[in-house]
């Protein structure tokens, strides 16, 4: 019998510093960068993020948002035989962040490991996992996007501090007779690398280059938006639905304009969208399962539905996972 793999619970955390988009102009406005809230909310959508204290790592976060998937999923830490953490922003160079988590949750032998696709990591992760399910190599996962995009920030630069944020998400995907993940759909275009990076390296004991966020936000927003319709035609086409069959779409939450454009082309009101880029800002590969999980926990978002998550960041990466939840 085929093997499927269904999410059966999600979880999430957010530090607990928010800051409004006032918050940050008024910090902001100490140092000498001038910018405003009319400006962040007609440009992104985005009203406030939050941050995390000095000391706090990926894998805290990660930790929180497990706790809470596993709750979710009635499942105990004890039982999971596989985690994969999306994150570019680990605690260290290495291990992984998921080799700390795996040590934090109290259990051990699983193979636990980082994966970098920015702020496509999520769907990237889920991708992996699916496969790994469908192969057999796992039976009760823990992915998760997990992202301190505070500490890669450069204050100095209104054109990129203004957008992104920290936090993680988690599913417990579990192996299934029944989908569950119904298509996957993953690119990389590695010519594009200059357009959004942290172009910086750790070498002979000191950091060489740039250590912290640079991006062209326009030819970023050109090219998430194509990429992004032909990646949800892609995976649509792949299960055999249509954009009619799509109860749910839980974009990569880095801009209002993107999304209003992804949901336009695939003819879905943005009632139909799940939209938390105003409290949360761009929290890279935490961001879709932030959204995922709060869209559940409000009860907007049930079982049985069909939602479309897609991605799309450095790299340049893009993807999409199409599912039954
Ligand atoms: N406050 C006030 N003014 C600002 C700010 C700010 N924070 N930032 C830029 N400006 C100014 C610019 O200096 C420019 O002024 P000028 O016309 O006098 O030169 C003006 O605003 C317009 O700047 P643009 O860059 O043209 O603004 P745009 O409308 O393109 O919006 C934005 C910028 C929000 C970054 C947009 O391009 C965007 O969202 N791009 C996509 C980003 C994205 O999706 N990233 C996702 C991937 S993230 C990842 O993978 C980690």
């Amino acid at each position: 019998m085929k093997r499927y793999s269904r999410i059966t619970g999600t979880g999430s955390y957010l530090p607990p510093r928010r800051l409004s988009n006032a918050d940050l102009v008024a910090e902001l406005a100490a140092k000498g960068i001038e910018t405003s809230d009319q400006w962040i909310v007609e440009r992104t959508g985005i009203r406030a993020r939050h941050f995390c204290a000095p000391g706090v790592t990926c894998s805290d976060l990660a930790l929180e948002a497990a706790k809470n998937a596993l709750q979710a999923a009635g499942v105990e830490a004890q039982d999971i035989d596989l985690i994969i953490v999306a994150t570019s922003t680990p605690d260290m160079v290495f291990p992984s962040s998921a080799c700390i988590l795996q040590h934090k949750l109290g259990i051990a032998g699983c193979p636990a490991f980082d994966l970098q696709a920015v702020c496509s990591g999520f769907v990237y992760a889920l991708s992996v996992a699916d496969a790994m399910m469908q192969n057999g190599t796992a039976s009760r996962a823990l992915v998760i996007g997990a992202e301190v995009f505070s500490r890669i920030l450069d204050f100095n630069d209104r054109t990129t501090c203004v957008l992104f944020g920290d936090g993680a998400g988690a599913v417990v995907l579990e192996a299934s007779d029944t989908p569950g993940i119904l298509a996957t759909d993953l690119h990389a275009d590695g010519k594009h690398v200059g357009i959004l990076c942290v172009p910086g390296s750790v070498s002979g004991g000191q950091v060489l280059g740039h250590p912290l966020l640079t991006m062209d936000g326009q030819a970023v927003f050109k090219l998430a938006v194509g990429v992004l319709d032909q990646s949800a035609r892609a995976v649509l086409a792949k299960a055999g639905k249509t954009e009619a069959d799509i109860d749910w779409l839980v974009p990569h939450q880095a801009n209002i304009r993107i999304m209003q454009s992804t949901a336009r082309k695939l003819k879905m009101s943005m009632d139909k969208v799940i939209v938390t880029v105003d409290e949360h800002g761009n929290t890279s590969a935490a961001s879709i399962p932030l959204a995922l999980d709060s869209a559940v926990r409000s009860g907007k978002v049930k079982k049985g539905e069909t939602l479309l998550l897609e991605g799309v960041g450095g790299g340049f990466t893009w993807g999409s996972v199409l599912l039954e939840l």
